[in-house]
């Protein structure tokens, strides 16, 4: 499946070295998008920079951690110089770790707001005043359906993702008038690495698989592919209508008792 739909456009991704963030990238070049991919594992960010520039994508690099403000001011860089400005930002590195609030410290706290949450700031506020000068743009950030449920042992990431909902209305309030949209993605149980960590955690994956069965009603995670063709279609024209909203990709585990 290939198309135009994002043809010419420049779109940032971050966390675009696994998961989410890598086949959205696949996608969104597919669709003609010119690629800034940011990650802070470097060796994996250069070798899915090489894989879509094999596949004829035109593909910048840029490694760092999202959380600091130096490498949101070389991701602004990077779009300026290679492509002359950014069109989508899909705001989508993050982190999950799974303790309970009184073995939680307090840097470990700090770090999922500032990876989580924080950097979707940093990034926004640079990259908004390049999509006000191209007169508009499309901001997405990924939430989780775990910013409105949650289990023991989810404090740090399930604050950070009802805090991206609450940033995501505040851009998409403030920018509106000026063409600059800006939507959360919230997605179920996902196949992605982050998934294949929490299963050895628990002890495998035949500890975690009940646990998808019974919480999310599909009874499956969603593929990464399923998840990129949400951003898509958020990223694209053909959701001008939508800005403010959460978009629950998430096999119905939020409409489930
Ligand atoms: N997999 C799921 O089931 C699921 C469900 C809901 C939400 N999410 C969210 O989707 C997003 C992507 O997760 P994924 O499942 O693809 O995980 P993943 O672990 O496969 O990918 C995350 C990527 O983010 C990068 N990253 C982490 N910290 C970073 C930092 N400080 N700076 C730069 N890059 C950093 C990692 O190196 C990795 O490449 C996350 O925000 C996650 O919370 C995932």
């Amino acid at each position: 499946m290939s198309g135009n739909r994002l043809s010419g456009k420049v779109a940032v991704i971050t966390g675009a070295a696994s998961g989410i963030g890598r086949g959205t990238a696949e996608r969104f070049a597919e669709e003609g998008a010119k690629l800034v991919l940011v990650d802070n594992n470097e060796a994996r960010l250069l070798e899915a920079a090489e894989q879509l520039k094999a596949g004829g994508a035109s593909v910048v690099a840029v490694a760092g951690d999202v959380s600091l403000s130096e490498t949101a001011d070389r991701v602004l860089e990077a779009g300026r110089d290679a492509f002359g400005g950014i069109d989508i930002l899909f705001n989508n590195a993050g982190i999950m770790p799974v303790v309970s609030v009184l073995d939680m410290a307090e840097e470990t706290w700090d770090s999922v707001m500032d990876v989580n949450l924080k950097a979707m700031f940093l990034l926004s506020k640079r990259v908004i005043p390049e999509m006000l000068k191209r007169g508009g743009g499309s901001i997405i950030n990924t939430s989780s359906v775990m910013s409105t449920l949650t289990e023991p042992k989810y404090a740090g990431y399930t604050s950070s993702k009802a805090g991206i909902i609450g940033l995501t209305k505040a851009i998409a309030v403030e920018y509106a008038e000026e063409g600059v949209r800006c939507n959360a993605i919230c997605p179920g149980w996902v196949d992605t690495e982050l998934n294949q960590r929490l299963a050895v955690e628990l002890g495998g994956m035949d500890k975690l698989y009940p646990i998808i069965k019974q919480q999310q009603p599909t009874g499956k995670m969603a593929t990464v592919r399923e998840i990129a063709n949400v951003v898509l279609f958020l990223a694209s024209d053909e959701s001008t209508a939508i800005t403010g909203a959460s978009i629950f990709a998430d096999g119905a585990t939020s409409a489930f008792i």
